[in-house]
């Protein structure tokens, strides 16, 4: 990674200049692997800081309620077309905010205030945003649950969906999850939606990029309804989120309509365009390359974490993600767990497991993946190496952790974060 150009803000803001330069270093000499999380193109960055966040363009091109859209126009329509062709779908919204944004617009245009909404238990692997009691938006939907048969193989309870699903007629079942390591059967969703009449809906959110490389399947091959999904993390485009409709044009005008005006204003529009510039990279035949590679090298420090008879949510992984239980398996902490990994310079973030035993804050497991190490062009020699670091770590019966940060700074030295993808 190539230092950015910060000459105005190092002139004119000392104090800002110097956490920017430090957040730099920091990216660039530990491992990042909070699966969330990604490396962005040096092009990406460059759309994401230009004058359009100068602009305000509220409505949708052709259909603005500001003048000189001459360039906004061109920008958004390019993002959306090549959404929808990333996603092999007839609309796209590109303009929620983030992901939380995408999730709530979509609630708004499926449901009213008092319907139900059937997602994955929270702490199964479910987001936040799909009811969680400290949310708003549980104040306006009802939200009942699906989760896990079995937690050590991840089988969803099929038959318990489906009771759910009759007992309480959701207007909507949503699959997808931000903690949970196993493909879902996206055709019995369509079933079990079909049988109680509700929209299928999948949060794409955490493997939106292994679906556009062709690493994982598209829920909409199985004729799901609408893809909510955040732009930033397997997809490796900037901070943002999106809502992609399968074919039904009642759906997408809805959609266009609580987005804005509904719940959003004037949308980002630099944000936008960097979102067109990280499609274009989703599109060249790389990025497939890039999907594989993410599974193949969680699937290597799964191998490790096996060896090591580290009990693993799902007994495993099928994408890119990998959540551990370090308390039932070495006594130490998701937090506890969090921070020696953080002295050594591997970022990975604590994380609630199914069956919790401890809180929120003070959880049982750890959460990481390997979608920011495979962009730096790690393979599974290195996902190897890094799971024995970890193990080692998180064991504190090896070497000394200065010994293992230095390591971890060569193997970074060796495989820097690339500027560009194309
Ligand atoms: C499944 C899922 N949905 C929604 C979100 C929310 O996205 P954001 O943080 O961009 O609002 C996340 C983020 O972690 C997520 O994992």
């Amino acid at each position: 990674m190539q230092n950015d150009d910060y000459t105005y803000i190092e002139k004119q803001d000392k104090e800002i200049y110097n956490a920017l330069v430090g957040e730099e270093e920091r990216e660039r000499k530990g491992i990042e692997m909070i699966p969330s999380e990604n490396y962005v193109s040096r092009a990406v960055r460059e759309a994401n800081g230009s004058v359009l966040t100068n602009k305000y363009a509220e409505g949708y091109p052709g259909k603005r309620y500001y003048g000189g859209q001459m360039y906004t126009d061109v920008v958004e329509q390019i993002a959306i077309d090549r959404a929808k062709e990333l996603f092999n779908c007839a609309y796209a919204n590109v303009q929620p905010l983030s992901g939380a944004p995408a999730n709530m617009a979509m609630y708004f245009a499926l449901l009213e205030p008092g319907d139900t909404v059937l997602g994955m238990h929270l702490e199964h692997g479910g987001h936040l945003t799909h009811g969680h009691p400290t949310t708003s938006i549980n104040k306006v939907f009802n939200f009942v649950r699906y989760q896990m048969k079995d937690v050590e193989t991840g089988e969803i309870d099929y038959d318990e969906l489906r009771r759910v699903a009759h007992e309480h007629k959701p207007k909507i079942i949503l699959a997808g999850f931000s903690a949970y390591s196993r493909e879902l059967d996206y055709a019995k969703f369509v079933e079990i939606a079909k049988e109680v009449g509700a929209y299928t809906v999948a949060d794409m959110a955490h493997i939106a990029g292994l679906i556009a490389g062709g690493a994982a399947r598209n829920p909409f091959d199985d004729g799901f309804d609408v893809i909510t999904t955040t732009t930033h993390k397997t997809l490796r485009g900037p901070r943002g989120g999106m809502i992609l409709v399968r074919e039904d044009a009642d759906i997408a005008k809805r959609i266009n309509k609580t987005v804005f005006p509904g719940t959003q204003g004037g949308p980002h529009m630099n944000n936008i365009a960097a979102k067109a510039v990280a499609f274009h990279e989703a599109l060249q035949p790389a990025f497939k390359e890039y999907a594989v590679q993410v599974l193949k090298n969680a699937k290597a420090m799964e191998a490790v974490f096996k060896d090591a008879d580290i009990r693993m949510l799902c007994g495993g992984t099928s994408n890119h993600l990998i959540l551990a239980d370090v308390y039932g398996s070495l006594g130490l902490s998701g937090k506890e767990a969090e921070a020696v990994l953080d002295a050594v310079g591997i970022t990975v973030n604590k994380n609630m497991i199914a069956g919790e035993v401890r809180s929120a804050l003070d959880p049982s497991g750890i959460r990481f993946g390997t979608p920011a190490m495979t962009t730096r062009g790690m393979k599974e020699v290195q996902a190897t190496k890094i799971a024995e670091l970890m193990v080692e770590t998180l064991r504190k019966d090896g070497r000394a952790q200065e010994e293992i940060k230095k390591e971890l700074e060569e193997l970074c030295e060796a495989f820097p974060v690339p500027d560009t993808f194309v």
